[in-house]
């Protein structure tokens, strides 16, 4: 985001049609047929899921990923059964998913975690085992990450202010079936209100809010805000005794969230590619550092989070925040463990249980320049080699 986005303030087209022209730049820029644009990530995965229209019930999903992901199932009228994820890896085991399916299963969410593209091959082999189970790519994080977009009947995308590209607020869906289009934008319109005057109006500020708390000179400033709890409502989104979605979840896409997206289609190229040199450096400066595991290094993760694991999470963060460094957590919960799904299916050995307290989010977005990564990736060395973190 940039000040020079304050300009998606004023209108120049009724909402109608530059959510029309988002969708079309979306579209392109995915290289598929149709994109159509809902008002978050989650609405478009129950979207996605309403227009399949399938009676099955349930629906295969990765154990680890983003809590609102078996809201979305539910809200949807259908049933998360949890896939533990893969030996050495975020994404969910193939294997697994494939002895998951079964005559009771509509659906798969391929979910390309942290922009680390799905496994190809894996989804082949749940592919010949399923062929009538629906594949739907949870591009969320991913995006276009190994094509993995375009290797099913629909994807859909999380455009909210955290995400590689975004729209402030919003989520989007691609697919190369004229019917399917037809059919989500059916589902959509039964679901959705119009965005009206004091919703836009809201919208605007938070726009402005955001452009002024992510300057640099700020950020500090909003790291700071956040450990004191003062963000807590705009950064803790889940509450794990509640299946719930946000009040607005059916409010349609407005005008202003989609001129966002339109300038930011354009961006999108150069936003990857600036995530992808943030992650070589942190490759390269935490090469040997054995008490760490660093991401898989694929050449075509679009980097949406750089997730490092270590058996001293804790100890490091805090270690680091003592040096004037704050690195970020990212699902740091168990879903399966939380009450609303402790009697849903899972197939596993829980390895998804081992991973939030282990993991640790450094920073990749466009603000973080290559001599910040240096400096961070230094600061998480020197912490390491600290009496602090060894634990003496
Ligand atoms: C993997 C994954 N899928 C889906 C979503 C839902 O996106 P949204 O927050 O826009 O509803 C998220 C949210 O962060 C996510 O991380």
């Amino acid at each position: 985001m940039r000040l020079s986005d304050l300009a998606s303030l004023w209108p120049a087209r009724p909402a109608d049609e530059e959510v029309a022209r988002f969708e079309r730049a979306f579209a392109k820029l995915a290289g598929q047929a149709h994109a159509v644009a809902f008002p978050y990530g989650r609405t478009a995965q129950i979207g996605i899921l309403d227009a399949l229209g399938d009676p099955r019930p349930q629906v295969v999903c990765p154990a680890y990923t983003c809590v609102v992901v078996p809201h979305g199932i539910v809200k949807a009228g259908k049933q998360p059964v949890f896939v533990d994820v893969c030996e050495g890896s975020f994404n969910m085991d193939w294997n697994l998913a494939i002895e998951a399916a079964g005559p009771k299963t509509s659906a798969v969410l391929a979910t390309s975690i942290f922009g680390q593209p799905v496994d190809p091959d894996g989804l082949a082999a749940f592919r010949t085992a399923h062929p009538g189970v629906a594949v739907i790519q949870d591009c969320a994080h991913g995006f276009f990450a190994g094509n993995m977009h375009r290797n099913g009947l629909a994807a859909f995308y999380g455009l909210n202010i955290s995400k590689l590209m975004t729209s402030v607020f919003g989520g989007m869906t691609t697919t190369d079936d004229a019917d399917f289009a037809e059919r989500l934008r059916r589902a959509r319109d039964l679901r959705e209100e119009p965005s009206g005057l004091a919703h836009q109006v809201r919208r605007a500020l938070y726009l402005m809010a955001v452009l002024v708390a992510f300057t640099r000179p700020v950020y500090g400033a909003v790291n700071r805000l956040e450990r004191a709890g003062l963000l807590n409502r705009f950064v803790e989104y889940y509450d794990p005794a509640l299946i719930d979605l946000p009040d607005d979840a059916f409010t349609a896409m407005g005008g202003i969230e989609a001129r966002i997206g339109s300038r930011q289609c354009g961006r999108y190229a150069s936003i990857v590619a600036h995530r992808r040199r943030i992650a070589e450096i942190y490759h390269e400066e935490l090469a040997d550092t054995p008490e760490l595991v660093l991401p898989p290094r694929h050449p075509e993760a679009t980097i949406s989070h750089f997730v490092i694991r270590t058996s001293r999470a804790e100890d490091l963060k805090a270690a680091c925040l003592a040096r004037g460094v704050q690195l970020g957590e990212l699902i740091d919960y168990e879903i399966p463990d939380m009450p609303p799904y402790r009697d849903a299916p899972y197939y596993g050995q829980r390895r998804s249980r081992s991973l939030p307290e282990q993991v640790i989010n450094l920073p990749v977005h466009p603000s973080v320049r290559e001599g910040d990564a240096r400096r961070i990736a230094l600061v998480i060395r020197e912490a390491l080699d600290s009496r602090s973190v060894i634990g003496h």
